[in-house]
């Protein structure tokens, strides 16, 4: 019997004739495999230009055509690419560029083309990302850029650290996914390593692949656990985009269309601990019953928000009186970036569970977790999949897990991220001083900073000049005026230097437009 999947090629492949001729009609192009050319409007880099000023697009193709033959010689110049067997001159790599636009333009998604810095602001050709090692990475045409985003935050450890590549290279030889059948051994290594850091007595913990999904799991748990319903989160708090970590994600603008989210989920202002006491009293007098308070310790799509020292202190006694869960979703202030291994123990806090992400996979594999204590943990022991998940937990990320624990321990990380936290500070407030116009503030802690910009424009005019300067940098999630510095934590200071001097050559220049419009730009 065939396969469904060579079903549908086959009709696939009958229906050709009738949609090549369709191909034919004015709007519809065939495409051409030799030159990975779809039409000249569509690939030409005059279309780059475009997207860039004016917003506009070039006009879409709303229908390809494609023989299965046509995809397997696909798939071969692209493995032929992906393994190194294809001679890379400089017009094969200009080739790989106008496909990659292409493809993005037909295929994924084109709107990332107008909001991608790499394509806007990389002159003739769009920056299309090749190798990286530490802090530093390359684009195909060997075009250098300092890293100081970090990948929004999964890099602590730089990029394609040695020994964390080993690991998971000799995982991959060896087993890459579980069987689900035998025991895995690194699974098991990976939470005693976890638990051994893990503040308190946060002990049990569960895999999975990314920071939304831990979040996820630590919202299923808080109810499983206390069988009650309703959450209370903060203001701009980020917690990921499914639809049970976007209930308690604190931004209209994610949230608006895909509502209604989980009901009885209740926003405080973030750091200001009266609100706090007062919802707390407040839910507790009309009889909400509250599974958990979810915060992040200091927010960081929000744009690296510390809150007064007594926040998460008088948050956790808030907690204990009432008996609600303190979820910490420590997914990017977690393994380091704050300058301490988490961000709770800055203020001596124990959540009931604290969700991890990002850089637990060693920048290497996409890994998250969600860890609790014994007592709360042993609601899952009864039916351990009630909740499951195929690939959390899989040898190669657990691998991963290991080697960045082990090299997040032997190279000090997180002493690194508030030594080098404090210098970077410094200078930028420095920079606040002599630039008032355009930097307004610049908070955060360790190496996780923001600087606000007097606009949303301005803004994106620093983050846009810096990436001209070949220093890589972003805006947050929930504050576009918001610029994030969140480099490797073993960034050298050499390069910290290279950033600074080539962050002030960019405020000079923006000051100077400002000056004489007397205008922030809009970009
Ligand atoms: C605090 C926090 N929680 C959750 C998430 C979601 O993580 P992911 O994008 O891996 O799903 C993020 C992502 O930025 C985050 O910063």
């Amino acid at each position: 019997m065939k396969k469904p999947i060579f079903k549908s090629i086959l009709s696939r492949f009958r229906k050709q004739e009738s949609k090549k001729n369709a191909a034919q009609k004015p709007g519809r192009v065939p495409y051409d495999t030799k030159t990975y050319q779809l039409n000249r409007e569509t690939c030409d880099l005059k279309s780059k230009l475009i997207y860039s000023k004016s917003g506009k697009r070039p006009k879409s193709i709303e229908c390809l055509v494609f023989t299965p033959e046509e995809i397997l010689e696909k798939s071969r110049g692209y493995l032929n690419l992906l393994t190194g067997k294809t001679k890379l001159t400089k017009k094969r790599k200009q080739q790989i560029i106008r496909m990659t636009l292409e493809n993005f333009e037909n295929f994924y998604n084109r709107g990332f083309l107008i909001y991608r810095k790499s394509v806007a602001e990389a002159a003739d050709f769009a920056a299309l990302e090749w190798d990286g090692q530490g802090s530093l990475m390359r684009d195909l045409l060997g075009r250098t850029f300092i890293d100081c985003l970090g990948g929004y935050g999964i890099y602590n450890m730089g990029m394609c650290h040695p020994k964390i590549i080993a690991a998971v290279e000799a995982q991959l030889k060896r087993m890459p996914l579980s069987s689900q059948e035998l025991l895995d051994p690194w699974r098991g290594a990976l939470a005693e390593l976890l638990a051994g850091l893990a503040p308190g007595n946060l002990q049990e913990c569960f895999f999975i692949n990314n920071g939304t999904d831990a979040v996820e799991g630590s919202l299923k748990l808080a109810r499983l656990y206390t069988k009650k319903v309703g959450f209370i989160s903060a203001v701009n708090g980020f917690h990921g985009k499914s639809m049970g970590s976007l209930s308690v994600m604190g931004k209209h603008v994610y949230r608006r269309p895909f509502e209604p989210l989980l009901p009885h989920v209740h926003f405080v202002p973030f750091g200001d601990t009266t609100a706090l006491e007062q919802e707390f009293k407040k839910l507790s007098t009309v009889g909400e019953d509250i599974a958990a308070l979810i915060l992040e310790p200091v927010q960081g799509e929000a744009g690296a928000i510390v809150p007064p020292d007594d926040y998460l202190r008088r948050a956790r006694e808030l907690c204990t009186e009432h008996g609600v869960l303190l979820i910490l979703d420590e997914v990017q202030t977690g393994f380091g970036r704050t300058g301490k291994i988490f961000a709770c123990e800055h203020w001596n806090v124990v959540p009931d569970i604290m969700c991890l992400g990002k850089s637990i996979g060693g920048g290497v594999m996409p890994l998250s977790a969600f860890i609790s204590n014994r007592r709360i943990w042993k609601v899952m022991e009864e039916n351990p999949f009630i909740h499951s998940s195929t690939f959390g937990g899989n040898p190669l990320a657990c691998a991963a897990g290991i080697a960045a624990i082990n090299v997040m321990l032997e190279e000090k990380l997180a002493d690194q991220a508030a030594e080098k936290g404090e210098y970077f500070m410094k200078h930028l407030h420095e920079f606040k001083d002599r630039f008032p116009d355009i930097l307004r503030d610049v908070h955060g802690l360790g190496l996780l900073i923001g600087m606000d910009f007097a606009t949303n424009e301005t803004g994106y005019q620093v983050a846009a000049g810096l990436f001209r300067r070949r220093v890589l940098v972003a805006g947050t999630l929930i504050s576009a005026r918001t610029i994030r510095i969140e480099p490797a934590l073993n960034i050298s200071k050499h390069l910290i230097d290279e950033v600074l001097d080539r962050l002030e050559d960019c405020l000079k220049e923006v000051s100077r437009q400002y000056k004489k419009t007397g205008q922030y730009k809009s970009s």
